[in-house]
């Protein structure tokens, strides 16, 4: 069924409580965990600037790194606001197809498990970061500890479609997954991605036990563009908490 319902997020409150008791401030530890995800950036990168609320604070690092302390690099922004932002900061933009192969990607992600899969497309990038994700030598992921998961699924995982019989695709992943998925708005309109396509979230619950199998089948489905699962991507969490930052690399992953 297609249903008109804004795409929930099951975020906790902000706020969180530090063990002494004392209030932390979830943004400001979003913007530590940005910050220190660039210290995998260096003199001469291509980069690829991933899209959202924590790792904008990257991309602000990243401009104040390149006025203020003469650092070389290019980026490759995952959306029209990414782009709009890192110009604003300095960070000189050239396109994928110029450049091919990326250093390293910083992103930000709406859910990990410990295999270090993600669920992303909250922001409604994920086809445009899916594919600078794919060409980049590694990715950089940066969270706080609300996105940190047992099993893939909580979030609605979000599906870029085409318009072009919307419904029907629609209706298809709902009979592949057996779950409800509902057609993404905005104030009341459908949203729209950079790429002109529709984003349908699928209410899976906390299920994805196997998400390069849902994956596979989801991209079978022909009005499916790309599939918000990011599967053997990501190779470190910059991970914010009440605890302060912490980094978890993936032990056989790209940066281990
Ligand atoms: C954009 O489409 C998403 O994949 C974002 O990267 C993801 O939703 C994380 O965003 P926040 O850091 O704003 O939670």
């Amino acid at each position: 069924m297609v249903g008109q319902v804004v795409n929930s997020h099951f975020k906790k409150p902000y706020g969180l409580h530090s063990p002494a008791g004392v209030m932390i401030d979830v943004e400001q530890l979003k913007q530590q965990a940005g910050i220190r995800a660039c210290d995998y950036v260096k003199d001469g990168m291509k980069v690829g600037l991933g899209t959202g609320s924590t790792v904008k604070y990257s991309v602000i690092e990243l401009g104040r790194k390149i006025n203020e302390e003469g650092m070389q690099i290019v980026g490759v922004p995952t959306s029209i606001a990414t782009a709009d932002l890192a110009r604003k900061v300095g960070i000189p933009l050239v396109e994928l197809d110029d450049v091919t192969n990326l250093d390293v990607v910083i992103d930000g992600t709406d859910e990990f498990d410990s295999n270090f899969q993600l669920i992303k497309g909250g922001g409604a990038a994920l086809l445009r970061e899916k594919i600078v994700a794919q060409q980049s030598a590694a990715m950089v992921v940066v969270a706080d500890d609300r996105k940190e998961v047992e099993t893939l699924g909580a979030f609605p995982l979000p599906i870029e479609i085409t318009p072009f019989s919307h419904g029907i695709t629609i209706e298809r992943i709902s009979q592949e997954l057996g779950c409800q998925v509902t057609l993404r708005n905005v104030s009341g309109d459908t949203l729209t991605t950079d790429n002109g396509n529709y984003i349908a979230d699928a209410h899976t619950g906390p299920n994805i036990t196997d998400p390069s199998s849902c994956e596979k089948a989801l991209l079978q489905i022909a009005g499916v563009v790309q599939v918000g699962l990011f599967i053997n991507m990501c190779d470190v969490v910059i991970l914010a908490s009440e605890n302060g930052i912490r980094t978890l690399t993936k032990p056989d992953g790209r940066l281990s």
